[in-house]
């Protein structure tokens, strides 16, 4: 009995938290059996790391913060995922690996197949049964994170996040029958709508 894992991408404000919640609602409805996770930190030692890598004052070399992501990852797919897809349930999370070719990928400027490496050796090479991108003018995004406290990924400026937004696309591109692509910008329940239909052929 072998279980799921989906994966939310997006940039920041996009509105990946809303409609996982709504996807996770929607599975236990069913009756399935739903694990919800999250990188950085979906472990104890995930939080600790998200701490660092969101939070810590002054600079992190790229390299350095590559690996902070790899090592929460690591962590959060052997210890938290691996056991709860082998058990039948159904993992949703929020990022992956597609977030790393992102960011620090595009975002940061480190060779986007290098940081795919990191993540696969991490991994030992664990990919989602179906990503769901939803996708957005960074711009847009930014208007709707207004008034909280960003991060560090979220203060920098606007061309990374175009950056990110383009290699995004692109990943999805590159694997159509992984990625579902939304606009981010249609209302919440039709964005539901459309996840609810794509997961619900992937469980029959
Ligand atoms: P997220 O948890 O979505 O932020 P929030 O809870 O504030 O909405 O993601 C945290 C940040 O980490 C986000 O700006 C993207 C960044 N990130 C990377 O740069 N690389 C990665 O591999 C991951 C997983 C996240």
């Amino acid at each position: 009995m072998s279980g799921l894992f989906i994966t939310l991408e997006g940039g920041d404000g996009s509105g990946k938290s809303t409609q996982m919640a709504l996807l996770t609602a929607f599975l236990a409805e069913r009756g399935e059996t739903v694990v919800e996770s999250r990188e950085p930190g979906g472990t104890d030692l995930g939080l600790e790391l998200r701490n660092i890598v969101l939070h810590r004052r002054g600079h992190i070399a790229p390299r350095a913060e590559a690996l902070l992501y790899a090592a929460d990852r690591a962590h959060n797919i052997a210890t938290k995922v691996r056991p709860a897809i082998a058990e039948g349930s159904i993992v949703v999370q929020d990022r992956y690996l597609d977030s790393s070719i992102a960011y620090q990928g595009a975002g940061r400027v480190l060779d986007a197949d290098e940081v795919r490496f990191l993540s696969t050796w991490a991994t030992e090479g664990l990919l989602p049964d179906l990503t769901i991108l939803l996708d957005l003018d960074p711009a847009v995004g930014r208007a709707r994170i207004a008034g909280g406290e960003y991060d560090r990924l979220e203060e920098e400026v606007d061309e990374f996040h175009v950056r990110v937004r383009e290699a995004y696309l692109a990943l999805a591109t590159a694997e159509p029958q992984r990625f579902l692509v939304l606009d981010a910008s249609l209302p919440v329940d039709e964005l539901a709508v459309s996840i609810r239909t794509r997961v619900s052929a992937l469980l029959t």
